[in-house]
């Protein structure tokens, strides 16, 4: 039986008092996409940070590929296969493209450089006619793609992206879920993916997780969580929480577009 490439259990983190997130359980298998949905402030970026490294959990444990990684320092979470693409901050806005690439590729020897860089090229071609460009005048939908080129660039068995289409246009953030991040799994690593899209998510998703108030409320695969009344209410049609608003204003964008 192969190994969960990412499995997270009970973690509990903060930002020094009371902990943000408590025992958040879940796990990703290669090949995957599992999405980690929830309201604004439930912890999700929270999470993605306690597996990254970034953050200090106060109990819990993550395992990447069999190697337990629990409060490991983030650049040996990187090394160790886990590539992160954080909320804010994502690239280095005055280098350009091919200097933001060379960057994420630091903790690969030299020489293998130049190969990484064509593997993702390939599977971003778009960055390839970008390389002289500086990443902080790049569009909204340019800049994601090249924060995931950049840890692409350490061939991660773990993705960890934290809303990747955040102030993407609908179509754009259609785009970037149903094309790159899907070509991302199919390199056969898992990816782990936080988004307030839930509609547009749970149609990529191999698996889902649903976070509130730092917690896990719910999870299952998008047909378990589309059966659920408690899910639908919530992010696909009854209450007018955040999701909601934003996944109606999608449609009507997308119908102004028309
Ligand atoms: N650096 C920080 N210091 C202190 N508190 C923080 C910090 N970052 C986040 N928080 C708090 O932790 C809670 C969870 O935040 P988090 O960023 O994980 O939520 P989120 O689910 O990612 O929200 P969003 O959808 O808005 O990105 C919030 O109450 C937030 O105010
Ligand atoms: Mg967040």
């Amino acid at each position: 039986m192969s190994a969960d490439a990412l499995t997270a259990t009970g973690v509990t983190a903060g930002y020094g008092g009371d902990p943000v997130i408590r025992s958040v359980t879940l796990r990703a298998q290669a090949g995957q996409i599992v999405s980690v949905v929830g309201p604004n402030g439930s912890g999700k970026s929270t999470l993605l940070k306690a597996i990254a490294g970034v953050l200090r959990m106060s109990a819990g444990k993550v395992v990447v590929a069999g190697r337990d990684l629990t409060n490991a320092a983030a650049e040996v979470v990187a090394r160790s296969g886990v590539g992160y693409v954080p909320q804010v901050d994502d690239v280095f806005a005055p280098l350009t493209v091919r200097e933001n690439l060379e960057m994420g590729g630091y903790l690969v020897a030299r020489s293998a450089v130049p190969d990484r860089m064509e593997h993702v090229i390939e599977v971003f071609p778009r960055l390839g006619s970008m390389l002289r460009r500086q990443a902080g005048k790049l569009s909204g939908g340019e800049r994601k793609m090249l924060a995931m080129g950049r840890v692409l660039m350490l061939a991660p068995s773990v993705f960890l992206l934290d809303e990747p289409t955040a102030n993407l246009a609908p179509a754009i953030a259609r785009t970037l879920l149903e094309e790159q991040v899907t070509t991302l799994a199919r390199s056969d690593a898992a990816v782990l993916i936080v988004e307030q899209r839930a509609r547009a998510v749970l149609a990529v998703s191999d698996y889902t997780y649903v976070m509130g108030g730092g917690e896990l409320r719910l999870s299952g695969t998008p047909a378990e969580l589309t059966e659920s009344p408690a899910f639908v209410e919530s992010f696909l049609g009854g209450h007018r929480d955040q999701a909601i608003q934003r996944s109606e204003a999608d449609d009507h964008a997308d119908t102004g577009k028309a």
